[in-house]
């Protein structure tokens, strides 16, 4: 297996009340190469947590994350992360934000140059290379985020609710752009949104969370086609069977919190 979670249990102490906190209760996942995974569930339950368990942020869980056959113990450039907030450097230019992991890595100037240039091409962003962040519309910008991460060719690519401050259209747009990208590319994803007609469109697996302490409620498989419909029938039933799943955990009581 590619990408492989086991018996993750992460708990965090409030330190006001010196209690113990538990975020994510023992999740199991098992992820094949090239494949692209959705993870939704209730806010706070404990995604992010999960993504920084898996880029080796989080040095305090129990359980065990493996990348292709290598325990995942602290950051590596194997795993590439985009967030919601660019995180851009508002002091480079676009060319200089993309080739900024090249240039940690050592490469020489003109070659890490030209790299950047070919990805600033085939992300339809040509002509805007010297611009600054702040010169760029959000979904440019969310643009340079992806193209900074995947020069680096990380071996699994860790999205957290990367379109979430966009508006509707340019959200809609940034799922057709990432899914050719895709199609292209065949990176290995795990984008987690709480957005399910983003996760209907986008995944070949949606996995659904509990409010925390996070557990798998259920896996979706989708096989249809890109590009995808995002009004056909097997869209819309998944969708509804999804949201009724979220609604029902919205409502249910909580269990007791360890
Ligand atoms: N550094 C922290 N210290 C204490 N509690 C935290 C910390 N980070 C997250 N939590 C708690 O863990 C839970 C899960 O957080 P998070 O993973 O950010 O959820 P999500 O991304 O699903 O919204 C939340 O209830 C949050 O309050
Ligand atoms: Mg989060």
């Amino acid at each position: 297996m590619y990408l492989e979670l086991i018996q993750i249990r992460k708990t965090f102490v409030n330190p006001k009340q010196d209690t113990e906190v538990v975020a994510i209760d023992r999740i199991d996942l098992q992820i094949e190469k090239g494949q692209f995974i959705s993870i939704v569930g209730p806010s706070g339950c404990g995604k992010t947590s999960l993504l920084r368990i898996i880029s080796g942020l989080e040095n305090s869980y129990e359980g065990d994350v493996f990348l292709d056959g290598k325990k995942i113990q602290k950051p590596e450039s194997e795993v590439g992360l985009v967030f919601q907030q660019y995180a851009l450097f508002p002091w480079r230019t676009m060319c200089k934000n993309i080739e900024i992991g090249l240039e940690i890595m050592g490469m020489r100037k003109s070659e890490r140059r030209a790299i950047a240039m070919e990805y600033i091409r085939s992300f339809g962003m040509s002509g805007f290379e010297d611009r600054y962040p702040y010169q760029l519309s959000g979904g440019m910008q969310q643009r340079v985020a992806i193209a900074r991460t995947l020069i680096m060719n990380p071996k699994v690519v860790l999205m957290d609710e990367p379109f979430g401050s966009l508006d509707s259209q340019t959200r809609n747009d940034m799922q057709e752009f990432l899914m050719d990208l895709r199609q292209k590319r065949n990176d290995t994803i795990l984008f987690v949104t709480h957005n399910v007609d983003e996760s209907v469109f986008l995944s070949d697996r949606i996995v659904v969370l509990s409010k925390r302490p996070a557990r798998i409620l259920r896996i979706f498989e989708i096989n249809t086609p890109h590009p995808r419909d995002r009004t056909s029938k097997v869209a819309n039933d998944i969708r509804r069977e999804v949201i009724e799943i979220l609604r029902q955990e919205r409502i249910s009581h909580s269990p007791v919190n360890n």
